[in-house]
C-alpha cells in the first residue's frame, strides 16, 4: 500500500513533549509525539489552531527543544540546532529584501563556499523547477505572494536538505494561486524525492499532497489518527482528475473533521 513504508526514518521522535513555561502558568503544547518521517513520504500534519502544529515543526526543525523525549535525525540524535539539513518554509516568505530572487538562492551555497559554478548550476536547477527562471534578477518585492513562496522553495532546495519542513505555506494565499502552489509542491516532491513535512489546518491540502497523513487534537496536542494515503500520486498518474469530488475523499474530509471539532 505505502510506497515509502521500507524505507528508513528521515526524521524519528520518540515520547516527544513540550511544557511551556511562563510567569503565571505552563501550557502543555505537545505529549507523547510519536513519529516516524519515511525517507521519501510526503507527511501532512493536520490539527485545529493552537493544538501544537508550529510548536511541532520548531521540534523537528531544531528551533526549540522538547521538554521530555528524542528526536532522531538518519538515526542519530538531532544536533539541537537549526542546520541545513533540515529546511524551513513559513507562512510569511523570509527571503532577504535587499537580495535578488536569485541571490537569496544562492545565499546558503555562497555561506558554504560551494564554488560558482556549481552555485550557478544550483540555482538555475531550483528556480526552474519553481517556474521562476525569468525572475532572477527581481526583488521580492516585486514577487506575487506565491512567487515568493515558490523563491522561498527554491532557497530551502538549493542548501539539500534532508527534509523540507513547511509551517501553512498557502495559508496566505489566494484559493486559485494556493491550488497552482500545491500542484507545484507535488512535482517539486516527486522530482527531487525529498521528504515533505506540511502542516496545515486545511483538510483538502493533506488529503490532495500527503502520502501520510497525522491529525491532532486539540491542545495538549497529540497524535490522534495517522493514515496513508495513495491520492497524490494517484493524481500524479492523471487517474483521479474528480479526486475533489471523488467519494472516498468526501467520506475522509467528513471523518477528518469530525476528529477535529469533537
Ligand atoms: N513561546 C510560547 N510560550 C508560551 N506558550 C506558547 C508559546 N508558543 C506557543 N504557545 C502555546 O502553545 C500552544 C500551541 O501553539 P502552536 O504550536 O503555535 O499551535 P498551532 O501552530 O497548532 O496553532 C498554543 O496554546 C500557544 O498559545
Ligand atoms: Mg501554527
Amino acid at each position: 500500500m505505502n510506497l515509502t513504508a521500507a524505507m528508513p526514518n528521515v526524521i524519528e521522535t520518540k515520547n516527544v513533549s513540550l511544557v511551556y513555561k511562563t510567569e503565571s502558568r505552563e501550557v502543555t503544547a505537545l505529549q507523547d509525539i510519536h513519529l516516524e518521517i519515511k525517507e521519501g513520504s510526503f507527511v501532512c500534519v493536520l490539527g485545529p489552531s493552537g493544538c501544537g502544529k508550529t510548536s511541532l515543526l520548531r521540534i523537528l526543525a531544531g528551533f526549540q527543544q522538547p521538554t521530555s523525549g528524542e528526536v532522531l535525525l538518519d538515526g542519530k540524535a538531532m544536533s539541537p540546532k537549526p542546520d541545513k539539513s533540515r529546511g524551513v518554509v513559513f507562512q510569511q516568505h523570509t527571503l532577504f529584501p535587499w537580495l535578488t530572487v536569485e541571490k537569496n538562492v544562492e545565499f546558503g551555497l555562497k555561506m558554504r563556499k560551494v564554488p560558482e559554478r556549481e552555485r550557478k548550476q544550483t540555482v538555475d536547477r531550483y528556480l526552474e523547477m519553481v517556474g521562476l527562471s525569468q525572475f532572477k534578477k527581481t526583488a521580492p518585492y516585486e514577487l506575487s505572494g506565491g512567487m515568493k513562496q515558490r523563491a522561498s522553495i527554491a532557497r530551502v532546495l538549493a542548501n539539500d536538505p534532508r527534509i523540507v519542513l513547511m509551517d501553512e505555506p498557502f495559508g496566505a494565499l489566494d484559493a486559485f494561486t494556493k491550488e497552482q502552489m500545491q500542484e507545484n509542491v507535488r512535482q517539486i516532491w516527486i522530482k527531487t524525492n525529498k521528504t515533505f513535512f506540511l502542516i496545515t489546518h486545511d483538510v483538502d491540502e493533506a488529503l490532495l499532497l500527503g502520502t501520510h497523513i497525522i491529525v491532532m487534537s486539540p491542545r495538549p496536542g497529540r497524535i490522534i489518527r495517522e493514515f496513508d494515503s495513495r491520492l497524490t500520486y494517484e493524481i500524479q498518474e492523471g487517474q483521479s482528475r474528480a479526486y475533489r469530488m471523488n467519494k472516498q475523499i468526501l467520506e475522509k474530509r467528513e471523518e477528518i473533521l469530525n476528529l477535529i471539532t469533537h
